[in-house]
This record gives structure tokens, sequence and C-alpha cells, in this order.
């Protein structure tokens, strides 16, 4: 039977309309949830980025507005921004869009953020609270992972996750996610990466498989197990000349191919990418709660 599409369209639609309720119980009380989005030149694809994000914050009603500094703009001028932003109490959320010019160190940006503000959860202090199971956010591409096993009714729980990719984006924080002792975690995790020997040995006993690699259609489907769950993070852009762009956007795993063997899989796009900017929101929401001691449940 072919494996059953798990669609992070509509489970991150679910979780939208919760937090539609959630802003409007907010506003009941007086209080908007806010992010402060900061780019620093004009690069299209964050700009792009920036753009859906500005969308789906009017969807579910958390006010967002974007800041843009020139390309030539200090880092000095940034961190000046990103102090004015952590002292203003309409923003509750703040972030600066990666990657920034080659002038500018993005771990002093990040470190910059006040980590109550830092919704893309990239600040030590949360990478730290996360590792040791006292996360305050959760990191929002893995979360979406997380929620997508999790509403699919595919738990980690008990399970060996095998994550191929470690990095501090994506492999790192998901195997933190799913390593702790607590309930809907309590996997037991494997993370590959460059240096992992014979990959398909490690893949091949996943009950569920995770790709991060940014290599397009490198998990084919001699190295899942029957019966696994796949969850494809990938997203890569392979040239289609009959597409109007010129190209197509694929995941790292062999979609067609996987589908015949997994029992449940992501699709590329409308995955685990949609999941992403939705759970940027819940992170906002969470902050605001946070930050104004309101509960929206
Ligand atoms: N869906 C979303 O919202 C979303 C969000 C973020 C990223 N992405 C996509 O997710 C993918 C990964 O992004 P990233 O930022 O995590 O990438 P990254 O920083 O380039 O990390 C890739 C990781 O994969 C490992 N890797 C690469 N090739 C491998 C191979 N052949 N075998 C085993 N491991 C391999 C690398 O190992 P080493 O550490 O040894 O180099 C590295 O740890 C990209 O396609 C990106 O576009 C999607």
């Amino acid at each position: 039977m072919p494996a059953k599409i798990l669609s992070g369209r509509e489970i991150s639609a679910e979780i939208k309309d919760e937090l539609r309720a959630r802003v409007a119980r907010l506003k009941d009380q007086g209080v908007t949830p806010g992010l402060a989005m900061v780019r620093v030149g004009e690069d299209p694809a964050s700009v792009s980025y920036m753009r859906q994000k500005e969308k789906t914050s009017a969807e579910v009603g958390v006010f967002s507005q974007t800041f843009v500094l020139p390309e030539q703009a200090s880092q000095g001028e940034l961190l000046q921004k990103i102090d004015a932003l952590n002292r203003d109490d309409s923003f509750h959320g703040i972030l600066v869009q990666l990657p920034l010019p080659r002038h500018i160190d993005p771990r002093a940006v990040i470190e910059a953020i006040d980590p109550l503000k830092d919704v893309d959860c990239f600040h030590p202090i949360n990478v730290g609270k996360l590792l040791i199971g006292e996360p305050y956010l959760l990191p929002c591409t893995p979360h979406g992972v997380w929620q997508i096993l999790l509403r699919s009714g595919y738990s980690p729980e008990g399970k060996h996750v095998v994550i191929c990719g470690r990095s501090n984006l994506n492999g790192k924080p998901l195997f933190a996610i799913l390593i702790q002792k607590k309930s809907g975690a309590n996997a037991t995790v494997t993370v590959c990466h460059t240096r992992t020997p014979n990959l398909a040995d490690f893949t091949r006993r996943a009950d569920i498989l995770v790709a991060a690699m940014g290599v397009p259609r490198a998990i084919t489907a001699d190295m899942v197990r029957e019966g696994a769950v796949v969850i494809d993070v990938g997203v890569n852009r392979v040239e289609d000349p009959s597409k109007k762009s010129g190209f197509r956007l694929v995941g790292d795993t062999d979609f067609d191919a996987l589908v015949e063997v997994a029992e449940a899989i992501t699709p590329v796009p409308g995955g685990v990418g949609p999941m992403t900017v939705t759970m940027l929101m819940w992170n906002t929401v969470v902050a605001c709660e946070t930050q104004t001691g309101l509960s929206g449940n």
C-alpha cells in the first residue's frame, strides 16, 4: 500500500486555527503579540521568506513589522537596532533574517537579542535550556517536525529515530527535543552526518527517519526499512526545463520511490516547509504570554 502522505499544510492550518483563537483571547485582555523582523540588505530569498512571515503573522493576528537596514549597515548599527527592539514592549519576538552580509558576525547578532524575545530559539541560553530539558521556546523547523509526528499519530516515544544531518538549525535541536525524558519524546536517537560510514546501515534501522542534509534525493528506497515513517526536511532546487522558472523543489529523499516502502512520508513542498513559519507564530504567542503574564489558553 502506498505511504500515507503527511501534509504539513493541513497540520499547519490546524495549528494556525489554535493560535488565532489564542491571539484573540490575548487581544481581549488588551495585548497583541508583536513580532519585529530585521533584514540587512535585499537578498531575494530573504525578502521572500520575510513576506511569508508577514503574511502568516496577519493570518493569525500577530502584529508584525519589518525593519530593513541597508546592505552596507555596520554591525554596530544592527546591534543598536536590536537593542532598541529589546526595549520596545510592543514586540514580544525579534528575529534577524539570516544570512547576514559577510561583514556582520551572526553570533554577535543572535547573542544581542533578549533571550525572552528570541523566537528563532538560536540564542545560546535558549539552546542550552533545550538541551537540559527545560526549554523556553523550541526552534521552529525541528518543532514543526515533532508536531507533524505527534499530530499524525506517530509519536517518537520508544522509537528509534535516525536523523541525517547535524546542523545547529535542524539535526542537533531535533535530537535535543526527541531525546528528552518527556511524554511525546523519549526516543532513541541516532544522528548521522558526512563522516558516518555506510549511512544506509543506520537509516535502515530507523522507525522514524528524518532527512535534513540539503542533498537532493539522497535517501533512496533501499536505505529505508519497510513501514518506516519518513520526514523530509530538505528543500533543494533542481533544474526542470518544463517549469517556467526553470527549476523545481525536491527534498532530500527520493519521494516517488519511498512512497512504495514507507508507512508515511512528508512531501516536498507541502511537508515540513509550511510548519516552520507556523511554529514561529507559536513562539511569538508563547513569548507574548511569558512577557505579559497573560494566557491565551
Ligand atoms: N523545511 C524547512 O523549513 C527548512 C528549514 C531549514 C532548512 N531546510 C532545508 O533542510 C536542509 C538541511 O538544512 P541545514 O541548514 O540543516 O543544512 P546544513 O547546515 O548544510 O547541514 C547539513 C547536514 O547534513 C549532513 N550531510 C550532508 N550530506 C550528507 C550525506 N551525504 N550523508 C550524511 N550526512 C550528510 C552534513 O554533515 P556534516 O555536518 O558532516 O557536514 C550536515 O550535518 C536543506 O535542504 C535546507 O534547505 C528546510
